[in-house]
């Protein structure tokens, strides 16, 4: 079966977007792969160093995963820094990769703001740590927002530049498979991973502008819809959110320009599991008048029961805890294969 891995920052209140763009493709591919989610706490030390409450924030990520449907049983649900391999095979990927490389990264750029010599050496490495995330288990398959596309970029390259620089000592540890990449054969260690962007919301927008993301920094609590929101705020947040005055277009074609409506018809689509084309089979030439309260109707009926269910959850924190141990056990034994491997590719003695 095919690996899967993904992790998701305990920051802040998760939004549709992560719900949209990450989580519920998570529960979709439980059924034909193996599956491997993460509740990244390490990488939360690089927003900001110090938080207030670290263990409801990772319990309310975890609780996330299971009230939507994450089953931890047949799967592996755990947190980042119960498995120190995380950051020891980060180290290792810190001196594979470039300078050069971390600079180009946008999501640095964006995060560090002005002052760039302010920002933390974890910020500036972060990417590094999210592809020894991904490698520790050598995951193939890594569902995300089109916001992480960068980092999954860097990853290969990580893998790559891994692969070439100790082809030899890969060989010689006995591990490894051989590839072809472009018409180059490689003795490969490390997967090139595969992001899974796809979907009809890989990049939901902020309801108060269809050209920003909707994000957990916004400001304004009108621009995101939170995972905890009751069904009055969903409605209100759908009501006030920006639109133009024309009616629905029957083609998707009709979207182009006009990103408001674009992203609600994303936002239906996703939650509804259709297209954006049969979403606008069903509401071609209909005004937002109509179209806006279907999609608070259908948002309320798939997201009520999620908070609902985080909200039975967060009541009993030893029984989440009980799940992020068991799950921390089970990864921490395929991270240290992997490791104990590399550490022989590289010819640490043991
Ligand atoms: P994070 O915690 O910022 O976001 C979690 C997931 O939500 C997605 N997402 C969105 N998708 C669509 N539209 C949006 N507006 C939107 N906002 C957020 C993100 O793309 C992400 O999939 N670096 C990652 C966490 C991470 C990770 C990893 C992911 C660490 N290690 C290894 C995959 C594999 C992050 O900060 O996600």
């Amino acid at each position: 079966k095919p690996l899967v891995f993904s992790g998701v920052q305990p920051t802040g209140n998760l939004h549709l977007g992560n719900y949209l763009g990450a989580i519920r493709k998570f529960v979709a591919l439980q059924e034909n792969n193996d599956c491997i989610y993460c509740v990244v706490d390490l990488h939360a030390l690089t927003a900001q160093l110090v938080h207030e409450d670290m263990p409801g924030q990772i319990r309310s990520i975890t609780a996330a995963f299971l009230a939507s449907g994450i089953d931890p049983k047949s799967h592996i649900v755990f947190n980042q820094s119960a498995v120190p391999q995380h950051a020891e095979l980060a180290w290792i990927f810190n001196c594979v990769a470039r300078i050069g490389w971390m600079n180009r990264m946008t999501q640095f750029k964006d995060k560090a703001g002005k002052d760039r010599e302010q920002a933390s050496l974890g910020l500036y490495a972060y990417p590094s740590l999210m592809a020894a995330d991904i490698l520790v288990y050598r995951a193939t398959h890594v569902p995300v927002g089109e916001d992480q596309k960068q980092h999954l970029e860097l990853t290969r390259d990580i893998a790559m530049k891994f692969n070439l620089d100790f082809m030899d000592h890969i060989r010689r540890a006995g591990q490894g498979i051989d590839i072809t990449v472009g018409d180059e054969p490689v003795h490969a260690y490390f997967p090139m991973v595969e992001p899974l962007i796809d979907g009809p919301a890989p990049r939901v927008m902020s309801l108060k502008d269809g050209t920003k993301k909707m994000s957990k920094s916004d400001p304004s609590d009108l621009s995101r819809i939170n995972l905890m929101d009751d069904a009055e705020a969903i409605s209100k947040k759908i009501r006030k959110a920006k639109t133009d005055p024309d009616a629905l277009p029957s083609e998707t074609e009709g979207l182009k320009g006009r990103p408001e409506a674009d992203n609600l018809v994303g936002i239906f689509a996703a939650l509804a599991d259709k297209s954006k084309e049969d979403v606008l089979k069903d509401f071609g030439g209909q005004q937002f008048s109509v179209f806006k309260p279907a999609l608070v109707d259908l948002a309320v009926e798939v997201l009520s029961p999620i908070s609902a269910e985080m909200r039975r959850l967060m009541a009993d924190p030893a029984h989440i805890d009980s799940i992020l141990r068991d799950g921390g056990e089970r990864a921490r034994a395929r991270a240290e294969k992997t490791m104990n491997e590399v550490r022989d590719i590289i010819g640490f003695v043991k």
